[in-house]
């Protein structure tokens, strides 16, 4: 029976990045970055959208040649020209952007590059104990012979640990492992990051969840526009210190004040007694213009599949008015056409084409007004240069593939995306995901600034500060059903937390 846990402590890795630069063509991305990380460290790397953290990693981990410097493994100049060069040397790097196979199992994935022989054939016995083994251990209890494609994100996220500990990793990074998890699948990821820091591994921690950096966190290392800015031990920073340390100024408040919603307007949504079988039951709820509703529950409460119902993408059954006219959406084509636009929280599998440049992304939903009559692409010029600056968007170059923006900065591109058909309605399923602090105060002003010009804004979010801090009211899911809609003024994230778990007295 093969057994999943870690060698004995032994060495941990140590890392020194000295000097280390990187070109993507003429992009400057890292000028010249130098620190190290201790062995047997749990250390955060902190920065802003776009600061190169993850570029590091990469290079780090061998996906990426450094343009300039040296990277030394325990004192040794090393030249990695793989991933495989780097697990060799006990490095495996948990992606942010997940790097499965979707048409693979889980058990093909996590081995995948290092299948297990028994002779001249794979060995799908111990394939499957030890995938399975792995799986135990980061919490996941699922077929090794599922196919990835059938997993919702969070497990995805959770396959793509499992992996790396199946690979016995010595230093293990983990670029944004908790964004997609529930609570209680962060608090394991917690277990497990204290008993591999105990076995001696290594860990460069990137979050920003600063509330999660302060808890895990040895160190903290703070990087800005490519550099390296300061490093200090986390006992010794506050969180609002590390907010600064990373934009580079003093941050002011988080939230926008609350503006009162437009009294005696018709709800510019309307849903009732609405059903997306296996998923949401009786969800009845309106949204008026200049409001912002946001959705609580915990992951797998049914909030995404019941917009994905609303949008034609699943089958469902109920009533919906937009605008007091009854409509029957059929896609999220359809429903931009009527109004209302939705923000997929899988922002890589369902939110953008990667592959595609930024313009087209921008402009793909809102085709009707760029292609009338024929495509024109001085209007797409001009949208991408107006919603780069409305959104902030941070990117060397506009003739770019939306793969190579950072994550956070993908997300502002397909927020600017859903709002380029200029929407009724708009849906954000985890708008602020992967955002750092500065970027998610801009999305905040900015969806409170949407709300005051006369949209129906709904908020679907993990994060109940987040909920509470923006919106006017907070409807809470729970097993498929809106158990409650709060007023969100003077509520805590206790009561948010009671109703979505199912312990408030009464919900209301
Ligand atoms: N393949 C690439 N081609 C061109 N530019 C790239 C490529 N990969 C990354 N970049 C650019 O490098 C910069 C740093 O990106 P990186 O992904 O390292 O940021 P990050 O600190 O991880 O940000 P986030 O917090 O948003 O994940 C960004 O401006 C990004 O657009
Ligand atoms: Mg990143």
């Amino acid at each position: 029976m093969p057994t999943m846990t870690t060698a004995p402590a032994t060495t941990g890795v140590a890392v020194d990045f000295d000097a280390i630069t990187k070109a993507f063509g003429p992009v400057q991305v890292l000028h010249g970055v130098s620190f190290s990380l201790p062995p047997g460290k749990v250390v955060g790397l902190l920065g802003e959208n776009g600061a190169g953290k993850s570029t590091l990693m990469k290079i780090l981990a061998g996906y990426e040649r450094p343009s300039g410097g040296v990277l030394r493994i325990n004192g040794q100049p090393q030249d990695l020209r793989s991933s495989r060069d780097a697990e060799a040397l006990g490095i495996v790097l948990i992606h942010q952007e997940f790097n499965l196979a979707e048409d693979l199992s889980v058990a093909d994935n996590i081995f995948l590059g290092h299948e297990k022989k028994k002779g001249l054939f794979l060995d799908e016995r111990a394939i499957q104990a030890e995938a399975a083994a792995a799986l135990a251990q980061v919490g996941l209890p699922i077929d090794p012979a599922t196919k990835v494609r059938r997993l919702i994100v969070a497990e995805k996220q959770l396959v793509e640990i499992a992996k790396a500990i199946a690979r016995r990793a010595r230093l293990l990074i983990m670029d944004e492992p908790t964004a997609t998890l529930t609570p209680g699948e962060t608090e394991r990821l917690f277990r497990l990051i204290a008993q591999l820091r105990a076995d001696g591994v290594t860990i460069v921690y990137i979050s920003h969840k600063l509330d999660e950096v302060a808890r895990v966190t040895d160190e903290v290392v703070v990087m800005r526009d490519g550099r390296f800015v300061t490093r200090a031990a986390t006992a010794e920073v506050t969180r609002h210190q590390m907010a600064n340390l990373m934009v580079g100024r003093e941050l002011a408040d988080l939230y926008p004040p609350r503006e009162p919603v437009p009294a005696g307007r018709a709800p510019a949504l309307r849903v009732q007694g609405f059903d997306v079988p296996g998923w949401a039951q009786q969800a009845s709820f309106e949204v008026r213009p200049g409001e912002i509703l946001g959705f609580a529950g915990l992951v797998g409460a049914g909030r995404t599949e019941l917009f994905e119902g609303l949008l034609g993408l699943r089958p469902r059954r109920g009533q919906v008015e937009l605008a007091g006219h009854a409509v029957q959406l059929r896609s999220p084509r359809d429903a931009a056409r009527h109004g209302l636009t939705y923000l997929s929280e899988d922002r890589k599998g369902k939110g953008l084409h990667v592959a595609f440049g930024l313009r087209q992304n921008l402009t793909l939903m809102a085709l009707d007004q760029y292609a009338r009559p024929w495509l024109r692409p001085e209007a797409e010029r001009a949208a991408l240069d107006t919603a780069v600056k409305d959104y902030g968007i941070r990117t060397g170059s506009l003739d770019v593939r939306a793969s190579s923006l950072s994550g956070g900065n993908q997300q502002k591109l397909a927020l600017a995306k859903v709002l380029q058909p200029h929407p009724k309605v708009v849906v954000l399923d985890e708008p602020t995901r992967g955002v750092d602090v500065g970027a998610k105060r801009d999305i905040y002003f900015l969806v409170q600034r949407l709300a005051r010009e006369g949209l129906a804004v709904i908020v679907i979010s993990s994060e109940l500060m987040e909920l509470i801090g923006l919106a006017h009211r907070v409807a809470v899911m729970r097993a498929g059903r809106i158990v409650a809609t709060l007023p969100a003024d003077g509520l805590t994230e206790e009561q948010l937390i009671a109703h979505a778990t199912g312990t408030a007295h009464a919900d209301a």
